[in-house]
């Protein structure tokens, strides 16, 4: 059995880097003994340099972008040809807090190619702003599972992670918590898109993660019947304690 990815997206926190490595100290100390989850911390890119250079194998780090052109005239920027150089694994890329900067699904697939050439894993986030009573957000997701998949080899969907993230769920503001069943009936919607694109076997291959206000209380349900191969946890995966509880539902999950 595959084991169950569990992303912690740490957005940009904490403001040191001592606050960082405490956080992560305590997640590794606790997490030793898992033996059916990924956990993966992805903290700001700042602290990649010292995070990524570990050689940790309890638990991996990954980027919250990356850029396409391996390196060039593109102030600010970080290359996705870098980040592996660090031992990064994961790249989130298409986060719904990016898109609201301006990041189109254009720029995505750009994003998620580099993140491939370079071998690590692309996390692809895609999720409706809102639910309209008409289901056109069903049109909206595959509209941007399309745009950010063009090109993509079917050979690299074994890589690929897509994580389903309703932007009416995630954060502070959430208009409401998703449901698992919520969760599942989109999780079916998207293996359905990437079948109709590159055929039911490739389909198959690729994981799926379901984020927006996953919490210690929810965290289990959404393992256990929302369709999904893991979760993408914000607030609560800079609480150690939380985020260690969370490890703990995938882990023992019958
Ligand atoms: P949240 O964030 O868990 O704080 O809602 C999730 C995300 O944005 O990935």
């Amino acid at each position: 059995m595959q084991k169950k990815l569990i992303v912690g997206n740490w957005k940009m926190h904490p403001v040191t880097l001592a606050e960082a490595k405490k956080i992560v100290t305590a997640i590794s100390a606790k997490t030793e003994k898992f033996k059916k989850v990924s956990p993966v911390i992805v903290p700001p890119a700042i602290y990649l340099e010292h995070f990524g250079r570990q050689k940790s194998r309890i638990v991996d780090f990954g980027a919250q972008d990356a850029f396409w052109e391996t390196e060039g005239a593109f102030t600010g920027e970080v290359s996705a040809a870098m980040l592996a150089k660090l031992g990064i694994k994961y790249v989130i890329i298409g986060h719904s807090e990016r898109r609201e900067m301006g990041e189109t699904s254009q720029i995505a697939n750009k994003k998620v190619k580099a993140v491939l050439k370079a071998g690590m894993t692309p996390i692809l986030c895609v999720g409706e702003r809102a639910r309209e009573d008409d289901h056109s957000y069903h049109h909206y997701i595959e509209a941007e599972l399309r745009a950010s998949l063009v090109g993509i080899k079917k050979a690299d969907l074994k890589k690929l992670v897509v994580a389903y993230e309703p932007v009416w769920a995630i954060g502070t503001k959430a208009a409401r918590e998703a449901t698992p069943a919520e969760s599942l009936e989109m999780s079916i919607f998207i293996r359905k898109i990437l079948s109709d694109m590159f055929g039911a076997e490739a389909a198959k291959k690729v994981r799926m993660l379901y984020g927006g206000s996953v919490n210690t209380k929810n965290a289990e349900a959404f393992l256990a019947d929302g369709g999904v191969d893991g979760v993408l946890v914000g607030r609560e995966s800079r609480i150690a304690q939380k985020f260690v509880q969370i490890l703990y539902s995938a882990e023992h999950l019958s």
